[in-house]
């Protein structure tokens, strides 16, 4: 099964449908309480306050859209409620456990710098696979005439990526040795994560 084949297995089934999209809601939501705990007392630009409040917003967009296949669904994040419950739950996390242990190993980074650091790199490697998840699942949803839609995070994702680009770049010459480095953390999690959705079958 591919990747576009696992989801389409998804939407075809209106329960495992809804708590995709809670799973997703999750992680949205995850992603957006980290960008939020790695911020800097004072040190914060608009850039930073925009994508936490845009990544806010997915998590809640995501809920809302369960309420199209059933009103009652998914009412919170609890295991019963979501796929591959713990690996959807972990991913960010362990992303960032990686991704700190490989800034403090190579560039010897701590405290606020390491923290701003991890935020670039994790968010940089969690924007490239947002890009490419999503515009899969928008094919699927319309193929189906399915009424979940996710055309206005798609936007704001594209608008993420290249903000996240425009910061890796002020952050050092060597960016994208790093965000390579961030983007292959990333890919073997996202592997195991499909390996633990495809159980669901
Ligand atoms: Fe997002
Ligand atoms: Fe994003």
């Amino acid at each position: 099964m591919n990747f576009k084949e696992l989801l389409a297995a998804i939407v075809s089934d209106k329960d495992k449908h809804a708590r995709w999209l809670n799973t997703l809601s999750l992680m949205e939501n995850t992603g957006a309480r980290k960008i939020s705990a790695s911020e800097h007392k004072t040190d914060v630009t608009l850039i930073i306050l925009k994508h936490a409040a845009e990544e806010h917003r997915h998590a809640y967009y995501l809920k809302k859209q369960i309420a199209k296949l059933s009103t009652d669904a998914c009412p919170t994040y609890a295991d019963q409620y979501l796929l591959a419950n713990s690996d959807s739950r972990y991913y960010l996390n362990m992303l960032d456990v990686f991704v700190c242990k490989y800034l403090k190993n190579t560039l010897n980074l701590s405290g606020n710098d390491l923290k701003f650091a991890a935020y670039l790199l994790v968010t940089y490697a969690i924007e490239v696979r947002a890009d490419e998840l999503y515009p899969v699942y928008q094919d699927v949803l319309d193929q189906t005439g399915s009424k979940v839609n996710v055309k206005s995070i798609i936007l704001e994702e594209e608008g993420h990526l290249e903000e996240m680009l425009v910061q890796l770049k002020n952050f050092s010459a060597d960016w994208q040795i790093h965000a390579e480095k961030a983007v292959e953390f990333e890919s073997s999690l996202f592997d195991q994560w499909v390996k633990a959705l495809e159980k669901e079958f």
